[in-house]
């Protein structure tokens, strides 16, 4: 579904200082593939994301997405980010429908999908709410539904739990397996934690430390649905220890 050939970003700075941010990266990511990307802090992450996306341009390469070259910003992905940023001033319903307003269609026709969307979240009942009501994982569970509310074919999430506790971070993540699970989408999730990589990937893949190049693509073969269980298993530790490794060797700290 997306390809990725010999991708490379420098950013050009004010000063003509350049930051090879990214470089050579080669990927291939199938339709519905769950892939988490962990690699030291700063090495390129999220540069890789909104390239991917169409949001950032790229410097030499090339990105296919379905057959078609990225040129810019894709209609057919959605977004979650660190923080839910959803607008104080619309409702919970208001804010899930809000890609359907920015790509110009009815708002009556999706209000259906949307309920629908927060009963799966678990946010039935919450519709009629201010952001502010409603706890950080629930506001986060709302932006998920905004990312999907158009039924996109990719969703990029960047460190979408990162802002939560741990114990709502767990939670969440066995929540988004359920919806990914449900809603077969391809889902391309950078996060800090090797376990929650390892929990959620059908692939995870380890970058080095800037400028970025792919280290190593760790293919988890443990069996799905994953629970909360999955994570007190012998091979699951495994897991996380040889990704650890790899990080720490090429002498960086996962963020
Ligand atoms: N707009 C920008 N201009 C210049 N350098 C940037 C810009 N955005 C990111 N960078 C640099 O590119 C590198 C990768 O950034 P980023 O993709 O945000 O890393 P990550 O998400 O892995 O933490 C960093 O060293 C960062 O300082
Ligand atoms: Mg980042």
């Amino acid at each position: 579904m997306i390809s990725l050939v010999d991708v490379s970003k420098t950013y050009e700075g004010k000063h003509a200082e350049k930051v090879l941010a990214v470089k050579s990266i080669n990927l291939d990511v199938q339709e519905r593939e769950f892939i988490t990307i962990v690699g030291p802090s700063g090495c390129g992450k999220s540069t890789l994301l909104n390239m991917i996306v169409g949001l950032l341009p790229i410097t030499s390469g090339k990105i296919l997405f379905n057959d078609e070259l990225v040129v810019g910003p894709r209609k057919d992905v959605g977004m979650v980010f660190q923080r839910p940023l959803l607008l104080p001033w619309r409702n919970i319903l208001q804010n899930v429908l809000l890609p359907i307003e920015i790509l110009g269609r009815s708002n009556s026709d999706y209000q259906e999908e949307a309920l629908k969307l927060l009963e799966l979240v678990g946010l039935s009942g919450f519709e009629n709410k201010s952001p502010w009501e409603l706890s950080g994982g629930m506001q986060q569970r709302a932006s998920i539904c905004r990312a999907l509310i158009h039924d996109p074919t990719l969703i990029i999430m960047d460190e979408p739990f990162g802002a939560l506790d741990a114990m709502t971070r767990d939670e969440m993540g066995i929540e988004l397996l359920r919806i990914w699970q449900e809603r077969q989408k391809t889902v391309l999730f950078v996060t800090h934690s090797i376990r929650e990589a390892v929990l959620l990937a059908d692939k995870v893949i380890v970058l080095t430390a800037r400028p970025c190049l792919i280290q190593e693509i760790v293919k988890i073969d443990l069996p799905r649905p994953r629970t909360s269980d999955t994570e007190f298993t012998t091979e699951y530790d495994t897991y996380v220890k040889e990704i650890r490794k790899m990080i720490y060797e090429c002498g960086g700290k996962a963020s």
